[in-house]
């Protein structure tokens, strides 16, 4: 398996990730997503977003604010429980987690003080007075801002029970001990759905969404093998959680939680009416009476989904005796769909080369390349996945025709410019590479 330097490493020198602020030194634990990175996230997201909300009729979204009312954080028990213990040392006055360092400080050999509670929410203030009253925190998780909105996308929808509020955004935490590139970080984004259901219903909605979000991950690409189902120890627990089951996936450290699927119970619509004063029941009209539902969430983070893809899809293979680097990804999460290569830097093959380039443009995400040698090229485009080079010769000029050479197989096939934005994307949605459209045929050579 690859370690986390080398894919920390193509994610730089590729444009996939970088450490933010690098040019002054790096803000730890921070990262920045470069020209790839932002597709394959935002394709990872589009996916999670299509079948969560838009291929189902029992789950709206949401995009809530990142800066929430000071009340939110009180209600939901962040400001009280979301907190980790940390010890100091004595003399270089670094911080650790407790359980982290035994004994004494792991930099100085200083003597560490005994363990306190530190908050690991962000606080910024609102307005321009810095003071106790204008503190405000930024969101640790962006399930509150569907609770807090619950009646409101209720009376907008007239949604029934079951039904589900999903949300993509950043969420940010202080967190003690970072580390594994973008495994743990300081400001990270998240994918979230509450789903609302009568308290009875509690264990089928748990089981049905922990299996329907283990599918999504094998439905992404990852192989079965390299997840698993955990379920939480009691003391484990958040302190809103009354179950919950990580779905793990085996990084170089180990197995690590890429998505929690917690029952919060009616915790946080009880605790925000509470809090607000507010009604925020569902009214059963079946049993004719006001119920606080409970809630099923599966939440998952995109930063280390993005993390295990580039992990799984990552291949080393030897071809005329040449390392090859691979990343295959699935067609439809790759940043790139596809690559226009002309053979030479001839000025009538980079002419035909850059209107081939345009005109797949507004049909998917594609880029033309006319660096250095064809084989590097190739070479290239297999790093970051692009599935498909579309290489432009002398023979194009002549009749019209240009390869299409796959990633994965390697195979090439010729076939008329005419066809090509069709043949793509029937390749691209899953079409064997074989099957020829009219006019094609395999390239000799
Ligand atoms: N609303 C529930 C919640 O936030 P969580 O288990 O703390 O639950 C859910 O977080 C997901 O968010 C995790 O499975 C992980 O993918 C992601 N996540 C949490 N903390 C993270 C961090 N510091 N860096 C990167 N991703 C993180």
């Amino acid at each position: 398996m690859i370690d986390m330097n080398e894919i920390s490493s193509l994610c730089k020198r590729r444009g996939f990730v970088f450490q933010s602020g690098e040019i002054y030194g790096g803000l730890g634990s921070v990262f920045d997503y470069g020209p790839l990175g932002v597709e394959f996230k935002q394709n990872i997201k589009n996916k999670w977003w299509r079948s969560t909300v838009q291929e189902r009729e029992d789950v709206v979204g949401l995009d809530a604010s990142i800066l929430a009312h000071p009340q939110t954080w009180v209600a939901s028990g962040h400001i009280q429980s979301f907190s980790d213990p940390l010890v100091e040392c004595k003399s270089c006055h670094l911080r650790f987690k407790e359980g982290d360092v035994e004994g004494r400080c792991p930099e100085c050999q200083g003597e560490l003080t005994s363990p306190r509670m530190f908050n690991l929410m962000f606080k910024t203030f609102m307005g321009p007075v810095e003071d106790e009253a204008s503190m405000i925190h930024l969101r640790p998780e962006i399930a509150q801002g569907i609770f807090t909105n619950f009646g409101n996308v209720l009376s907008a929808t007239r949604k029934k029970l079951p039904f589900g509020i999903a949300q993509t955004g950043k969420s940010f935490r202080n967190e003690i001990t970072t580390g594994n590139f973008t495994f743990r970080t300081r400001e990270f984004e998240q994918m979230e759905l509450e789903f609302f259901i009568r308290p009875e219903e509690e264990s089928y909605w748990l089981d049905y969404w922990k299996e329907e979000r283990l599918n999504w991950y094998t439905d992404l690409g990852i192989r079965r093998e390299n997840l698993r189902l955990r379920r939480h120890e009691k003391e484990e627990l958040a302190h809103y959680a009354r179950d919950c089951y990580d779905i793990e996936y085996l990084f170089p450290s180990g197995w690590g939680e890429i998505e929690g699927v917690a029952g919060r119970g009616d915790f946080d619509l009880r605790r925000h009416s509470e809090v607000s004063g507010k009604d925020l029941t569902y009214f059963d009209e079946e049993r004719g009476e006001h119920i606080f539902p409970y809630v099923i969430e599966p939440s998952s983070g995109v930063d280390r989904i993005m993390l295990a893809l580039l992990i799984d899809s990552y291949h080393e293979e030897k071809v005329e005796r040449e390392k090859r680097v691979v990343l295959k990804f699935k067609a439809e999460l790759a940043p790139l769909k596809a690559a226009v290569l002309p053979l030479s830097r001839r000025e009538e093959l980079i002419r035909l080369a850059s209107e081939v380039n345009l005109s797949l443009k507004p049909h998917f995400m594609t880029a033309y390349d006319d660096t250095q040698s064809i084989g590097r090229r190739y070479r290239r485009q297999d790093e970051i996945g692009t599935p498909f080079c579309v290489t432009i010769d002398f023979q194009s000029l002549e009749d019209n025709q240009v390869t299409i050479r796959e990633r994965d197989s390697l195979r090439q096939i010729r076939i008329p410019i005419e066809v090509l934005t069709t043949t793509l994307k029937a390749k691209l949605s899953g079409e064997p590479f074989d099957a020829l459209p009219p006019g094609g045929s395999h390239w000799l050579g």
